[in-house]
């Protein structure tokens, strides 16, 4: 089985072919070409930039993927592409292109959710069977979901305001520091002192499971305020005690995911926790729960950085996941691309929640 990927859904342009034969699953190609720089003076994703980047990127994008896997478009078995959530100028552009391709081609069309190649990265990369738990932590997203099959899945924690991603690059925007802002402030954390600002763990020991970054956000700003002008040392030292809130905070709502799990699958003997979005790569962030899946007896599972970030490659594994499932949409072709799609159709949205950041 050949798939090839299409995603477009935020800010990167990305085609990837993925094939299964007898045994692993093999990333023939995964073309990814980030538009950082056309947005970085705004200091964000400006969507109607971001539509016309896919448009004029993806075409060749397609032709380098198909090119570095060395196959021709007869030799693939269908075309998978991001059909949802995320900016809708994009995954139009994403969609109908791969609909046009399947025409064209007489090749089926399989529309994935973005956040289903997310959810199934972990088996591309390290052959994880079902069930498992994924904290997924993006600009768009802040979820853990528990994960019992191909297109089951139940969301059992959310952000009721803004995603964690969206709060770093908030935080780094309030800062003075360049865009995307995860990596700036980890970078300026570096040389600070966590301990001088004791910001709020938000949610912390709180009953509800959901997350929650708004209020740290605020706390940011009126410390900043109160010192202002800020030294570099002060910068350093506010981004490094923000971290150090995110990394409580979030290994708080975590820790309860965990127990559920262990609750509700005592059976399973090797029990995991996937990370995936880009905020997983932060080191701090990652120790944190390192430590606390060991502790818990959890495998902690991080897919290389380059399949954690949005790529095209877990676009068509979930794609070969559906077709093997024997799931694939009869009616594909009509398949009109969603800003919203939730995984879990059965949660409703939480209180409070909305859906403030660009990424999906
Ligand atoms: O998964 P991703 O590349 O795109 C989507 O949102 O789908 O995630 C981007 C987000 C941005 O908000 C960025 O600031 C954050 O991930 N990020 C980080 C780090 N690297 C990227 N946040 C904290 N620490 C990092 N090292
Ligand atoms: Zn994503």
């Amino acid at each position: 089985m050949r798939i090839l990927g299409i995603e477009t859904s935020c800010d990167e342009t990305a085609a990837s072919v993925v094939a299964l034969g007898e045994d692993a699953p093999h990333i023939l190609s995964n073309v990814v070409l980030s538009q950082i720089e056309d947005h970085a003076a705004f200091g964000g994703v400006v969507p109607e930039i971001a539509a016309r980047a896919h448009v004029e990127a993806l075409d060749g994008i397609v032709e380098a993927a198909l090119a570095d896997a060395g196959t021709k478009l007869s030799d693939i078995d269908a075309i998978a592409a991001t059909a949802g959530p995320g900016l809708v100028g994009g995954l139009i552009v994403g969609l109908m292109t791969a609909k046009a391709i399947a025409a064209a081609a007489g090749k089926p069309l399989i529309a994935v959710n973005h956040l289903e190649g997310h959810a199934l990265t972990a088996r591309l990369t390290d052959g994880l069977s079902f069930p498992y738990l994924l904290l997924l932590v993006s600009g768009g997203h802040t979820q853990i979901l528990l994960v019992r099959g191909v297109g089951d899945y139940q969301r059992w924690a959310t952000t009721i305001d803004d995603a964690l991603g969206e709060a770093f690059d908030k935080t780094a925007k309030m800062l003075g520091l360049p865009y995307p802002g995860g990596p700036s402030v980890e970078r300026t954390a570096a040389a600070g002192d966590a301990t001088r600002f004791a910001f709020p763990r938000p949610m912390k020991g709180e009953a509800r499971p959901d997350f929650s970054f708004s209020g740290l956000k605020t706390a940011v700003r009126q410390a900043a305020t109160a010192i202002a002008p800020l030294s570099d040392r002060d910068v350093a030292d506010i981004c490094a005690s923000f971290q150090t809130a995110v990394s409580d905070a979030l290994g708080d709502r975590v820790a309860r995911a965990l127990a559920r799990f262990r609750e509700e699958y005592p059976a399973v003997d090797a029990p995991a926790l996937v990370v995936a979005g880009g905020v997983a790569a932060n080191k701090t962030i990652r120790a944190t729960l390192e430590t606390l899946c060991t502790d818990n007896g959890f495998a902690f599972v991080a897919p290389p950085h380059a399949l954690c970030t949005d790529n095209a490659a877990m676009i068509a594994w979930a794609g070969i996941e559906r077709m093997r499932a024997g799931l694939l949409d009869p009616d594909a072709m009509d398949f009109v691309p969603r800003s919203r799609w939730p995984l879990d159709s059965v949660s409703v949205p939480v209180v409070g929640s909305g859906r403030r950041g660009a990424k999906a």
